[in-house]
Order: C-alpha cells, then structure tokens, then sequence
C-alpha cells in the first residue's frame, strides 16, 4: 500500500470520544514500551506522528489516524506499565477494554510483543480474552534489529509452541522493526486487502 496522506485527527480519553466510527479501523496494543507508536511512524513513513518516548506510559489516550483519507490506524495506551498506580492502571484496562468490545469499526488488533523476550503472561492474558471475547487479532513481534537472526527464529519458534499450549491455530505473525523499517509492508498488505475485502462486500458500519 502507498501512503498518500497520514494524519493525526484526535485523541481520546474514552471511546465514546472516539472520531464517528464510519471507516475501517486497526488498532496498536501491547506492553508499555514495546514500540507501538514507532511502529506507525515507521509505517506511515513519518518521523514524529505518533509521540515516542524511552519513557514507558507515553501514550495514555487512544490516538486516532486517518490514512489515505479511508482508514483509521489506532495507537492505544500501553498496558502493564509498573510505574503507574493501581487505580491508574485499572483506569486504563477499563479505557482499552471499553473500546474494544465497544468500537464498531475495529476491524483487527495487533499485539505488540518485544521479539527480544519470552512470552510474557500479560500478553498471553491478553490474547485469551481477545479469544473470549471474540476479538480478532494479528501478532507483530517488535524490535527484530535488536537480536541476531538466530536468535530471532528462536525465540519465535519458543512464542508459537507457547501459543500452541492454548490455541489450535496461530495468529497471522509479522516481524517488524521500526528502526530498519523492515516488516512494515506486509502489515499494510494486510489492511488493504481487509479494506478491498469490506468494500467488497458493501460492509458498512453504522
Ligand atoms: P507507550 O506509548 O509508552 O505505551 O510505548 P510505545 O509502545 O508506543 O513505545 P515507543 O514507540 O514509544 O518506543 C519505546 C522505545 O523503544 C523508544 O525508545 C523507541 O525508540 C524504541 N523502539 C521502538 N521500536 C524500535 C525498534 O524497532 N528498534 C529499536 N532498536 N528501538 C525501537
Ligand atoms: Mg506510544
């Protein structure tokens, strides 16, 4: 997919904020930290559209984009973030949890998880609930340029048996790294192809 336009329309601190839900919409979720927001830099081929920091906890609304004047792309809050109180935290569980049961037009998750790390049980939580709950979701692995291409494949090999434990099918999986700009492009595969799928098919949202 060619990126003619990429702009930031609002941020909100529920969904009922949320910009009219009339368009296709994807959204970034995962781990403080892992990358979520240089990773839509990284794919819109923008440098600071998304605000990033080394900091964890930077994004604490949901941030919507318009791309190519069709289709939202969401950087949401980062969960688990320990520095945060408890209260804060559950503020945030409950923003991120309302959206997605509530956001008509959330067509997919990805979740963000750091290549350089072994599963971790708030991610795998995490997708069980998507399970649960009937949420779709792809699983973007973060931060490859961080780790040797051995050690990558490792590490994804011990992510899926992991996953095979509790799941009988896989997530669809890219590997990604925002730095090097590499993996971007199967991702916004995907999003067109879903788009040309709904126009398709005459889905309409409200
Ligand atoms: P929150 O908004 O706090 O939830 O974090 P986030 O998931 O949006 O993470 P963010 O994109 O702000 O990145 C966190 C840190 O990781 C920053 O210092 C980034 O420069 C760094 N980082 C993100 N992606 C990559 C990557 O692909 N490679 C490398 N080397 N560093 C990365
Ligand atoms: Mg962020």
């Amino acid at each position: 997919m060619v990126i003619h336009s990429a702009d930031f329309i609002k941020s909100s601190g529920k969904w009922q904020e949320c910009p009219e839900a009339t368009l296709p919409e994807y959204a970034f979720i995962g781990r403080s930290n892992v990358g979520k927001s240089s990773l839509i830099n990284a794919m819109m081929g923008r440098k600071n559209l998304a605000k990033t920091s080394q900091t964890p906890g930077k994004t604490q609304l949901i941030n919507h984009f318009l791309v190519n004047e069709n289709w939202y792309l969401t950087d949401l809050p980062g969960y688990g973030y320990a520095k945060v109180s408890k209260s804060n935290r559950k503020e945030f569980a409950k923003l991120i949890t309302n959206y997605i049961l509530n956001r008509q037009n959330l067509v997919n998750l990805f979740v963000l998880v750091d290549s350089r790390h072994a599963p971790q049980q708030i991610d795998l939580d995490f997708m069980q609930w998507c399970g649960e709950s009937g949420i779709p979701f792809s699983l973007i692995f973060t931060k490859t340029d961080k780790l040797t291409a051995g050690k990558l494949q490792e590490n994804i090999k011990h992510y899926q048996d992991v996953l095979l434990q509790n799941w009988e099918i896989l997530p669809e999986m890219y590997f990604t790294s925002a730095e090097k700009r590499t993996g971007t492009e199967n991702i916004l595969d995907f999003i067109q192809a879903t788009n040309e799928y709904l126009i398709k098919n005459k889905v309409k949202f409200l």
